[in-house]
């Protein structure tokens, strides 16, 4: 079983714990002495249920239970215990009605269980003191006023009173303990187990000093470029409008290109989008004042103004360019781009077709086709598709009609890709996948989420792809050397545990998408040295699919769930962290900034999930860190 199925089915063997208990209490208060004992035996099953899964789940990794084994469990297993000692005498004997004590006892068997549910889903990982006091207060609270409903107490004080009396004034400081915990502030960096940084965040070159180089590199060219941001209504291909926020008018905005060693110069203006816009080039290793994070790497460019980009276009490939102001709504609108860099000594393909698929108000397009795309290739062609993902959630491609190879993965070749055919790619959020066949002497069809949507040299049929097995990219293609493994001494390791939970997010109280529990902008900066090896372990709590990007690097996965890659080296900037999975990736600190380090479901960046990695002795803009730079 999966451990994200292990994760699902803990949570409801947790409820249902918590429902049996409770429902044995309601039972037995109600004189039903013998469904109780059945509830209650049914109970004691589900504990035992739940004691072997998240034994099964610790053997996934400690960041699985770390909250159950220090909190949940055993608070259950004392409390069912109690239960045990204080009801399953009368239970058993079928006393009724059962003396209230023991009825307490069952109710709070289930209150343990609830809270640690509700410790699980809503605190999730770490627990912290904060969260487990509130929990032990939550029980002893719940715990008393049952007492109290089911025995009114005596006027005399007697025994019972002073052992409600203490309960409650235990349970009251629990909780009191537990608010004044949750407002103690998160340190503000991680070193990632290096060396504390020397300076502070905000001290040291400022991040717009960072900027790409002024000339292209011996050969190269100048690529000018102006994109206007502006708001429209845009048509797709089927008449359906769209009420887009468009660079230059278009859906896309328009495919810039350049040749490797080029220096590509863009002039953002922004006509009309009151939101403000920058550029972001997704997957583009640009120097970091180039990078479009407003608020950390310039300011927003509001209606009006404009801001000048400029890099060399070192990496040939395929990459995209987004606004990274309020993303999840701009993205989605309209603001978004390819960005297709030729190498400059090979022969071009005959048929290179960017593939940019988008949903725009839940209608699926490439560009702005919403139906089927017609491309001519005569037999024989060399073709590479560009497929790029613009969307926040994963597609599935499937080729019919050809083998092919999965030629790059983010803009960055594989070493020896192997023919396959038959296969589905399934493409993070953000990420790109370059495809290359020689057109046979049929027709080809490709098909996203089941449904042809482009054809190459005709045909009309409809190949069902969807039983397809996916080509996993760690195990495709050849080794080949790389400069780190997971055997290699990293100078920092930065453990990064997606869940959802409550947290602060800008400042306001959240059901959040979070990392390590909290929300930007409370998730401490990962704090880097220029040269430092650098390897980051993302784990998913989560029942939701994480998208990790890290602006400015491309990536070396490492492992995914323990299982090295065995594959060609796999460079990436965007890796699909699914449900209960872990992935091992690495980089060489190489490149100094103050970069955006996220989840690219862009509303999960929005509701929290998103931080920033700082390599010591470089400040980001001052005040950064504003709700909307994402
Ligand atoms: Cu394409 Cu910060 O993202
Ligand atoms: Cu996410």
């Amino acid at each position: 079983m999966s451990t994200g199925q292990l994760v699902l089915l803990d949570h409801g063997v947790a409820v249902l714990t918590a429902a049996l208990w409770v429902a044995a209490g309601g039972v037995a208060a109600a004189g039903r002495t013998r469904l109780a004992l059945w509830l209650a035996a049914a109970g004691v099953l589900a504990v035992a249920g739940r004691l072997v899964l998240v034994a099964v789940l610790a053997d996934r990794g400690w960041w699985f239970v770390q909250e159950k084994v220090l909190l949940g469990v055993p608070l259950l297993v004392v409390t069912v215990a109690a239960a045990g000692v204080l009801a399953g005498r009368p239970l058993l004997r079928g006393r009724a009605p059962l003396p209230p004590g023991a009825v307490t006892a069952l109710f709070a068997a289930g209150y343990a269980a609830l809270a640690g549910f509700v410790v699980t889903y809503v605190g999730g990982y770490p627990l912290t003191w904060s969260v487990a006091l509130f929990a032990l207060a939550g029980v002893g609270g719940a715990v008393l006023v049952t007492a109290q409903a089911l025995t009114p107490a005596p006027t005399a004080a007697g025994p019972a009173v002073s052992r409600r009396r203490f309960l409650a004034i235990a349970a009251g400081a629990a909780g009191a303990a537990g608010v004044g915990l949750a407002f103690v502030r998160a340190p503000s960096a991680d070193a990632g187990g290096g060396v504390a940084a020397a300076h502070p965040a905000g001290h040291g070159t400022p991040v717009t000093d960072l900027r790409g180089a002024t000339t292209p590199a011996a050969g190269g060219t100048v690529r000018p470029y102006t994109v206007t941001a502006r708001t429209a209504t845009v048509a797709l291909t089927s008449g359906h409008e769209v009420d887009a926020w468009t660079y230059d008018g278009t859906l896309p905005g328009p495919p810039l290109t350049a040749v490797q060693g080029d220096l590509v110069e863009v002039t953002l203006r922004n006509e009309d989008v009151d939101e403000g816009v920058t550029i972001h080039w997704h997957g583009y290793d640009v120097a970091c004042g180039e990078d479009g994070a407003p608020g950390t790497t310039q300011d927003v460019v509001g209606p009006g103004a404009e801001f000048g980009y400029r890099f060399r276009a070192d990496q040939a490939g395929t990459f995209w360019y987004h606004t990274h102001q309020v993303s999840h709504v701009g993205v989605r609108r309209g603001l978004y781009g390819t960005l297709v860099v030729a190498p400059r000594d090979a022969a071009p393909e005959d048929v290179d077709l960017a593939v940019p698929v988008h949903t725009y108000d839940g209608v699926l397009a490439i560009g702005d086709d919403d139906g089927v795309l017609d491309q001519a290739a005569e037999p024989g062609a060399s073709v590479r598709l560009r497929l790029l993902n613009t969307d926040s959630e994963p597609h599935r491609f499937g080729l019919a009609g050809t083998a092919f190879r999965l030629a790059a993965v983010d803009g960055r070749d594989l070493n020896g890709p192997g023919e396959v055919s038959e296969r589905a790619l399934r493409l993070p959020a953000g990420g790109r996948y370059d495809v290359v066949f020689t057109m046979p002497d049929g027709p080809v069809a490709l098909t996203v989420d089941g449904e042809v949507r482009l054809r190459l040299g005709g045909g009309d049929d409809d190949p069902a792809t969807s039983g397809w097995a996916e080509l996993d990219p760690l195990h495709y293609g050849e080794p080949a050397d790389v400069p780190f493994t997971l055997d290699t001494t990293f100078d920092r390791h930065f453990t990064m545990v997606l869940d959802r939970g409550a947290a602060m997010v800008d400042g306001r109280p959240a059901f959040a998408q979070t990392v390590n529990g909290r929300g930007h902008p409370s998730i401490p900066e990962q704090v880097v040295a220029e040269g430092d090896l650098v390897r980051f372990t993302v784990v998913n709590r989560s029942l939701e699919t994480h998208p990790w990007h890290l602006h400015g690097h491309g990536v070396l996965v490492l492992a995914r769930d323990g299982q090295a890659a065995t594959g060609s080296p796999l460079w990436v900037d965007t890796f699909d962290v699914r449900p209960g999975e872990v992935w091992d990736v690495a980089f060489e600190a190489g490149n100094p900034g103050v970069w955006m380090n996220h989840c690219h479901n862009l509303p999960h960046a929005d509701q929290g999930m998103m931080l920033r990695l700082r390599y010591d002795g470089v400040a980001a803009m001052a005040g950064g860190h504003g709700h909307a730079a994402h």
